[in-house]
């Protein structure tokens, strides 16, 4: 059995588990579902949510994980007995984990193309139909994007086999403050362009009657949805990195400071997006593709758009790599722990799972196109999406919620005693009645709404 690592700093801690929360979520399907749901108000009950459902679990997962010191498979057998029905809790998790890369590396690797593309100047003098085209035809190119997803699983597992201190903390830190810096010089320059202020108050200002428009119960599910797709809820991502930390502080403390983290950089990525589409004139609502078409036309009408758009691609690189390499730590400390293979033997046998499993997403978009799972239109990664984001994610954070508050897992006293060693924030018990009955039916109705959404409207 080889020596459980831990981090080196307190820091480190909350920029890591930031990182894996601050991804495409913050950067790319935040701001598209904002566009769609009517802007601030939208931000408004996505708030609510994040407080009222994303932070309790946070603080859970991470409880599970620092009282365990185990990665999500052993944790759950750890804090209750060999041969526990629990575990089957910790191979969901890490079912989960996979499943979310299995597209997340695409996507991921389309932004580093992407980045590749603007520094190259590929988009100079292009008109806008053109832009469109570029994207098609990335996607109807499966060695093109097979190559940029390998670039992507390469880069995170050489960070990953630096070890947790010297690699996935070291770089992660150093990711996340270029992440904040690119960050802000991107605002700066978006509000400051003429015609930001439409976007600004599109944005900022609640209109609730778009809210009514779209409907409130689907704006509420999407708020919800949000929420645990943000902070990677459910698959013990969270929890991983709570078995890496010391006692000193407590875990409510922490799980504020990084769902802070993580909405500011959502609301700033909204910052960059909205004034930018308002000042040319584009219209935000535009779905997944805001990013990889929008967004790089309108660089295309700034003065100096090939160097603001690399950085903005740079910045959703750091965003999306920072989620693969937690993401990636959660695997190979989880296929450590259940195989006592040494951190060489599961980077490898990871990275080739990682680049075949990746495969389906990719052939998706282009050999398996005639393969609609989900409906007309509908491609292999809405099928992964849809598993992870409507059934695992859910699942896997009522068993969490289930294991620490019911005397039949881990249990209430045991919880609340751990989340609260240590200095800071502490867990409130008065809410016991409230995240052991009301949130576990919260989650429940977010499972059957999912599925009656996709199905049924
Ligand atoms: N939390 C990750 C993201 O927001 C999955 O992208």
């Amino acid at each position: 059995m080889q020596e459980r690592e831990s981090f080196s700093s307190r820091l480190g801690f909350i920029l890591i588990s930031a990182g894996c929360a601050i991804g495409l979520g913050n950067v790319w399907r935040f701001p598209y579902i904002t566009g769609k749901y009517g802007g601030a108000a939208f931000v408004l009950i996505y708030l609510l949510f994040l407080l009222i459902l994303g932070l309790p679990i946070m603080v859970m997962e991470f409880a599970v994980g620092r009282a365990s010191q185990k990665s999500a498979v052993g944790a759950f057998e750890q804090l209750t007995c060999k041969g526990s029905k629990w575990k089957i809790g910790g191979y969901i998790a890490i079912i989960g984990c996979y499943l979310l890369m299995m597209f997340y590396t695409t996507v991921c690797g389309w932004i580093l193309a992407y980045v590749y593309k603007m520094i190259k100047g590929e988009f100079v003098g292009l008109a806008p139909e053109q832009m469109g085209s570029i994207f098609s035809d990335m996607l109807s190119r499966p060695l093109y994007m097979t190559f940029w997803m390998v670039v992507c699983v390469l880069i995170s597992f050489l960070i990953c086999s630096k070890g947790l201190k010297d690699g996935v903390e070291k770089i992660t830190k150093v990711m996340m403050v270029c992440l904040l810096f690119f960050l802000i010089i991107l605002v700066i320059r978006s509000v400051t362009l003429d015609g930001a202020l439409e976007g600004i108050k599109f944005y900022l200002v609640p209109d609730f009657k778009k809210v009514k428009d779209c409907g409130l119960s689907e704006v509420i599910f999407a708020a919800m949805g949000q929420s645990f797709f943000t902070l990677s809820l459910g698959i013990g991502a969270m929890a991983i990195f709570g078995s890496y930390v010391d006692k000193r502080f407590s875990l409510g403390g922490e799980s504020i400071r990084i769902c802070l983290l993580d909405t500011f950089v959502a609301i700033m990525a909204g910052l960059i997006i909205f004034p930018a589409c308002f000042a040319f004139g584009v219209d935000p609502g535009e779905g997944p593709q805001l990013v990889f078409i929008t967004l790089p036309n309108i660089f295309n009408q700034m003065a100096g758009g090939r160097v603001w758009g690399a950085l903005f691609f740079v910045f959703m690189s750091c965003a999306a790599l920072s989620t693969v390499i937690a993401v990636f730590e959660n695997i190979l400390s989880c296929t450590m722990d259940l195989f006592n293979w040494s951190r060489k033997k599961a980077i490898l046998i990871n990275f080739v799972a990682m680049i075949v499993l990746s495969m389906p997403c990719v052939l998706g978009f282009n050999v398996l196109s005639g393969f609609a799972p989900l409906g007309e239109g509908s491609t292999i990664q809405d099928l992964e999406d849809f598993i992870i984001s409507n059934n695992i994610l859910p699942i896997g954070s009522l068993i969490y919620l289930l294991f620490c508050t019911s005397k039949y897992g881990w249990g209430w006293d045991k919880f609340i005693k751990e989340a609260n060693t240590g200095k800071g924030i502490k867990f409130p018990k008065a809410i016991r009645f409230y995240v052991s009955y009301i949130l576990p039916l919260i989650v429940v109705f977010i499972f059957f709404m999912g599925y009656k959404q996709k199905f049924f409207s």
